[in-house]
């Protein structure tokens, strides 16, 4: 059976865990907010404002709404912090060490009727869940960037994911407005395995001369509707996440088709990951 969650943990407070606890506390949770130092913390929170701001303008909420939601997020840099959630939801770095390290030490601290979710986009969640003493506690719950925005939640089934977690999970997003996609514990899941070798490919196609980055994007953009070219995505999503996502598809299926493009390991070799860092493909003043 579902459980009713009240009180969410998000680690992280990057661009993801910023939207992922935006969407808490404006479902009414009260949300905990951790990250490893102040900086990062006031840079979240001054997300989940500017996100809100934009809400408030166009009407979509009162500022009464938001300033009550603010109210419930709580920052801190303490994961000890976390010992009252019910949810947590761990959006740090794609870096799976890193990960295994939080989901183990989260283990430790969330009481043993928690939820440990995972925003990783590509990640197995089966060997996430596997260095905590809960495996069947243990699922992926992976936001779209913008969080606020994006109508979707790919939810991923490790091994040992007990059903009641999935629904607790699923009725979670939910009440978050959002769809849910439900995919197999496979490398990328279901969006990135899609969505990044596009990304890769429009990279080999600026690497091979077949058009500028502009052409590339105005084909895509114009030419099959989408918001936004695959180059420009690059830059939103991040580089170097764009990389190791293909890394990971490339280890985990095999297939050369899924081979990294040399060009897209520069840009990240040289630091220019995109919107975050001011220069990716574009300039990003
Ligand atoms: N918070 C609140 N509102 C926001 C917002 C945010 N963070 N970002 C955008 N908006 C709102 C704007 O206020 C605007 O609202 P109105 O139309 O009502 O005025 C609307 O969204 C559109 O925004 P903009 O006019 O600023 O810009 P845009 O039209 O280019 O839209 C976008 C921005 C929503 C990001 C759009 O370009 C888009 O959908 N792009 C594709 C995003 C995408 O594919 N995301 C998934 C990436 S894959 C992923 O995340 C998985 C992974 O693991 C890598």
């Amino acid at each position: 059976m579902a459980q009713h969650v009240k009180v969410m943990g998000v680690v992280g407070a990057g661009q993801m865990g910023s939207g992922i606890a935006q969407l808490a506390a404006a479902a009414q949770l009260q949300v905990f907010m951790v990250d490893v130092n102040e900086t990062a913390l006031t840079r979240g929170l001054n997300a989940v404002t500017s996100s809100f701001s934009r809400f408030v303008k166009k009407g979509s909420i009162s500022q009464e709404q938001m300033d009550k939601s603010l109210a419930l997020i709580k920052t801190t840099t303490s994961l000890e912090h976390l010992e009252p959630v019910d949810f947590v939801v761990e959006a740090v770095a794609e870096d799976e060490s890193l990960k295994r390290r939080i989901f183990a030490q989260l283990d430790k601290i969330v009481k043993p009727s928690a939820v440990l979710a995972s925003n990783t986009s590509s990640i197995s969640i089966t060997r996430l869940a596997n260095s905590t003493g809960r495996p069947n506690q243990v699922i992926g719950m992976h936001f779209m960037n913008p969080p606020p925005i994006m109508k979707l939640v790919e939810v991923v089934r490790g091994m040992a994911t007990e059903d009641s977690v999935f629904e607790t999970t699923k009725a979670l997003a939910e009440r978050f407005g959002k769809t849910v996609s439900c995919s197999k514990d496979y490398p990328g899941f279901i969006v990135n395995r899609i969505l990044m070798p596009m990304i890769n490919e429009a990279f080999y196609a600026v690497m091979e001369g077949v058009g500028t980055a502009d052409d590339i994007d105005n084909g895509m953009k114009l030419g099959t509707n989408h918001p936004m070219g695959p180059l420009a995505l690059a830059d939103f999503i991040g580089l170097d996440t764009c990389l190791s996502i293909m890394r990971v598809l490339y280890q985990g299926l095999g297939d050369t088709k899924y081979r990294p493009c040399p060009l897209l390991v520069q840009y990240v070799d040289a630091g220019w990951l995109g919107k975050k860092t001011g220069r990716g493909v574009y300039q990003h003043p």
